[in-house]
């Protein structure tokens, strides 16, 4: 069957910058189907050649070294545009028979990617299904649909109803990049492929868990978007939510699309939904200063640049353990950890002065960069007594497995062309996800609403989330 890759929004920043570089890349190591084509739509009138000769420079500028001229120059022939508005239904109806011509009128898989503006997701899955373009009896249709999935609960079911009138389930991939980041992936191997760690992954050994995604960037040509949607919508109900679903799910049945979201949606399910009271104390909010005076926002912004909180998971496993999430832009440096706290011994034989906690073995889960994992536990000290150090076990991928890592969309849109929808989110994740966050953005915007706190640009968020952190008995790991 013909593979055709139609992206809607082709010359936006998105496909440049990520889609052809992935698919280009796809191309370089021989996974992409030897027969797949690409279909840029959008409403500029490109002819193909156009394009490609636009593409050609944004390509080599974002693949770099990975760049090969004549290789480029192969690859690009399978690359079309057709021009289209969404908004009309003749433009999709030309879309189709342009699509026809090309695959000869073969049976074909077709993967649509809509890389357009947030609020075109449903008007474009309405007129793909008018044209008949969703339809399956000539092939496989599949619908891949980029992040923010609805701005609340409500408009996220009301998008998924839309998407379903015209697209079933199975069709409808939901990306969210985070997913396609080995790192993420290698989380669930860690988690269940491993004996060791199983045992102890639990209330039982379990002190706590943080998640950190620090980010240095501000937020810059981008606060058009950031100022109406902010660090919960942007950051939480997407990734980081994924993050911890992958850290507390149960082991699914066998590794495929439905039995890892069925436990990763039972672990949303689980998480206590905070009343307005809960909000005041479990969660902070913040924004770094200087953030009015960007291009772009409201110079009364009250957007939370940096949010912090804790989620309870009411379950077997996770019954009093608290997950800390937080999340910033303009922070000391550029991490995603996750910290898994395991516990103090019950019982410690080798008096060492006062210990707390953090002393207490710790496994340090770096998402990126510096991708790795690191076990901290404590060592003897040669030759002082029995006094004890923390030292640890360090994996690095870089230096076990050399090369460099590859872009989270390569693995994402292969998966999306192949039909396994296993790192995509599904109708109900999504839901569940705005279930968590809508109660902390309505309390956000109340009158009696919590202070947002200021922070200086290049810290860890406000000092207030560290006092927070030491009333919770705990502190943050701040690891560059
Ligand atoms: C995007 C957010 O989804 O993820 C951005 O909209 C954020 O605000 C980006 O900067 C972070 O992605 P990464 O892969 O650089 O951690």
């Amino acid at each position: 069957m013909p593979h055709t890759f139609v992206i809607f929004g082709a010359s936006g920043d998105l496909t440049s910058r990520k889609l052809i570089p992935a698919l280009y890349n796809l191309r370089r190591k021989g996974r992409l189907p030897e027969d797949a084509k690409i279909v840029g739509v959008s409403r500029t009138p490109f002819s193909h050649e156009d394009w490609r000769k636009e593409l050609t420079e944004t390509t080599a500028k974002f693949t770099g070294d990975l760049f090969d001229a004549a290789l480029w120059e192969e690859f690009s022939q399978s690359i079309y545009y057709q021009p289209g508005d969404i908004g009309q239904d003749e433009d999709f109806a030309k879309l189709a028979a342009f699509l026809d011509e090309l695959e000869g009128g073969e049976p074909s898989t077709r993967v649509y990617y809509l890389s357009t503006a947030p609020r075109f997701y449903g008007q474009a899955c309405e007129r793909l299904g008018k044209a008949g373009l969703a339809d399956e009896t000539n092939g496989e249709r599949r619908v891949v649909i980029e992040k923010p999935f609805g701005t609340d609960g409500a408009s996220a079911r009301e998008l998924n109803k839309t998407v379903h009138c015209a697209f079933d389930e199975h069709q409808v991939y939901r990306i969210d990049h985070y997913l396609g980041k080995e790192t993420v992936q290698n989380l669930m191997v860690l988690r269940f492929a491993n004996t060791i760690f199983e045992p102890v992954w639990n209330r039982n050994y379990i002190d706590h868990v943080q998640i950190t995604v620090a980010e240095e960037v501000e937020v810059g040509k981008r606060a058009g978007y950031y100022d109406s949607a902010g660090v919960v919508r942007d950051m939480f109900q997407n990734h980081i939510l994924q993050l911890l679903m992958i850290t507390a799910m149960e082991a699914p049945i066998r590794y495929a699309a439905d039995p890892v979201r069925d436990e990763k949606v039972k672990v949303l399910q689980a998480v206590r939904t905070m009343s307005a009271d809960e909000v005041k104390t479990s969660t902070m909010r913040g924004q770094y200063r200087g953030y009015t005076a960007e291009e772009g926002v409201d110079a009364r912004s009250r957007t939370a640049t940096f949010a912090a909180m804790k989620l309870s998971i009411d379950n077997w496993r996770w019954q009093g353990v608290p997950f800390y999430l937080r999340s910033g832009k303009a922070m000391s440096c550029r991490t995603t950890q996750i910290v898994i706290q395991f516990r103090e011994p019950p019982h410690m034989l080798f008096d060492d002065g006062p210990r707390s906690v953090s002393e207490a073995n710790r496994l340090v889960i770096q998402v990126q960069p510096n991708e790795g994992i690191q076990m901290h536990f404590e060592t003897k000290v040669p030759d002082q007594g029995m006094k004890m150090r923390q030292t640890d076990l360090d994996f690095n991928y870089q230096r076990e497995f050399r090369g460099t890592m590859p872009e989270a969309y390569e693995r994402l849109l292969l998966d999306a062309l192949e039909g396994d929808a296993s790192l995509f989110a599904r109708a109900d994740e999504v839901e569940a996800a705005w279930a968590i966050c809508d109660p902390i953005l309505h309390a956000w915007a109340e009158r009696d609403r919590p202070t947002l706190y200021m922070y200086d640009p290049g810290f860890w968020g406000p000092e207030e989330s560290t006092e927070w952190m030491y009333q919770e008995g705990r502190q943050w790991f701040d690891i560059c």
